[in-house]
């Protein structure tokens, strides 16, 4: 065995090539290498060329509308499904169904997602509404493998109900959204986009069901597993889903008799959610066993302080104080803390942990396998460091930017977000090519999931 490291050498390893074995490219690893490689950075240069209609609270401009879709289906929802794929058999104890089916299904869904960003960017509705179309058979196909997948596996490895509800409510995004881009280019349906009905449906089935749940679900299920440290009851986590189910109907009831005291209930609703989640979080990361730098730590302590200032926002805007002009202002300042901080925060956090990926870094630097577990700062690579500060404060330029309408402020916010996503992409899906292109470290790929 050899000896525990003091830390990352700096210098080229004295291990001859390819004594850890090839470096395997597997399938799951596609749609994880596709999202932090190509999408996240893409989004950070989409958003420096926004930041100007960002700020002006032009939300609902094409080109707006495509980086959003980075985010939404490039960024995190690949991101998802490729950790969903690749943790499915750790987890479930279980092989992913179908499993010979994910590279076509990987292939439909980053082709949609593509004709949509582009349709959006070039005002072509038809094409924003073909991609549509694309993602949504995609994303089926993936909810069906998934809980097919659920259905076989272990008992004592069941998903929480969380994740099961954040599926179904993928599903019904994606073909919600493919409804909208239909109707945007038809206009078949007016009522959908007098007073923003269709598009508040498809952000709260979005946001909150699908990427909320998903948090939440994922939190509950690693989390404590991998701190050694137990939730504060078992109740906490029934009663956010509860909670967060009983806001999205409230929503739709507000959509569907259009009454404007449905959506403050939903408003509190949400806001005792997230309360509840943040104290949740900060509860198992104080009990945690290992006291070591660890990123994964600092990423769920930033979710949990995103989770305790939207839960003030929502409640302030639910007993009315909190209102913005014109009121659109405070709910793009809202979805932008919510999608680029709470969830991002999460997505990267968990990197650390649940995707194969972090082994990618090391062994591009350490390459010598056994060493890699004796490594200190196994779960603090340097580069994560300031990943974590600089995506941070570029998101809360960007939202104070939008508040303020100081474009240029967003500009500043979008450009340290881009370098934040750069140094992502540097670290966990290019750092790798040197070292196999010098021929230090024999690469294969790999027709299985992880
Ligand atoms: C994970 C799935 C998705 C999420 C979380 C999501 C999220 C969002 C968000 C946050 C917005 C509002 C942002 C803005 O106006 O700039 C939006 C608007 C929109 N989305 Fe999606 N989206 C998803 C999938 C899709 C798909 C597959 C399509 C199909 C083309 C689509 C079509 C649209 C359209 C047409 C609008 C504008 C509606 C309007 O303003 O009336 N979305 N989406």
């Amino acid at each position: 065995m050899a000896k525990p490291m003091a830390a990352e050498p700096r210098s080229k390893p004295a291990i001859a090539s390819g004594a850890g074995g090839p470096l395997v490219f597997t399938l799951g690893s596609w749609f994880t290498w596709t999202a932090i490689g190509v999408a996240l950075p893409a989004l950070g240069l989409f958003l420096i060329s926004v930041a100007g209609s960002l700020a002006r609270g032009a939300w609902e401009t094409l080109p707006v509308l495509a980086s959003t879709h980075v985010a939404t289906l490039g960024w995190v929802t690949m991101m998802i499904m490729g950790a969903a794929a690749q943790m499915a058999p750790a987890l479930l104890g279980a092989r992913i169904r179908g499993e010979a089916t994910l590279p076509y299904q990987y292939g439909v869904f980053t082709l949609g997602a593509l004709l949509i960003v582009i349709g959006f960017t070039r005002g072509q509705l038809t094409a924003a509404a073909a991609g549509g179309a694309g993602v949504a058979l995609a994303s089926l196909w993936f909810v069906v493998l998934i809980l097919w997948t659920g259905r076989t596996a272990r008992p004592t490895a069941a998903m929480p109900a969380h994740l099961p509800v954040a599926f179904a409510c993928f599903g019904l995004v994606v073909l919600w959204g493919t409804v909208l881009a239909l109707n945007l280019w038809r206009e078949f349906w007016p009522g959908l986009l007098a007073e923003h009905r269709g598009v508040v449906v498809h952000l709260t089935l979005g946001l909150g069901g699908w990427f909320g749940l998903m948090v939440v679900g994922t939190f509950y299920r690693v989390v404590p597993l991998i701190h050694g440290a137990r939730v504060a009851s078992g109740h906490r986590g029934l009663a956010i889903l509860l909670l967060v189910m009983c806001a999205i109907f409230a929503i739709f009831a507000g959509v569907a008799a259009k009454v404007d005291w449905a959506f403050r209930v939903a408003a509190f609703l949400a806001s005792a959610a997230l309360l509840l989640f943040g104290s949740e979080i900060v509860h198992v990361l104080r009990r945690r066993r290992r006291r070591a730098g660890d990123l994964n730590v600092s990423h769920w302590y930033a979710v949990a302080a995103y989770s305790a200032a939207l839960g003030g926002v929502a409640a302030g805007w639910g007993i009315w104080p909190m209102r913005s002009d014109p009121p659109d202002r405070l709910g793009e300042c809202v979805v932008v803390l919510f999608l680029l901080g709470w969830v991002t925060q999460a997505m990267i956090g968990q990197l650390y942990k649940i995707t194969p990926f972090l082994m990618w870094y090391y062994r591009a630097t350490l390459q010598d396998m056994p060493t890699i577990p004796h490594n200190p700062n196994l779960y603090r690579p340097r580069v994560g460091d300031g990943v974590f500060w600089s995506s941070n404060a570029g998101v809360l330029l960007v939202t104070i930017g939008i508040w303020e309408r100081a474009t240029s402020m967003v500009q500043v916010g979008a450009v340290v977000m881009t370098l934040s996503a750069l140094a992502l992409a540097y670290m966990l899906a290019y750092r790798w090519i040197p070292s196999v292109l010098s021929g230090r470290l024999p690469f294969q790929w790999g027709r299985r999931i992880s």
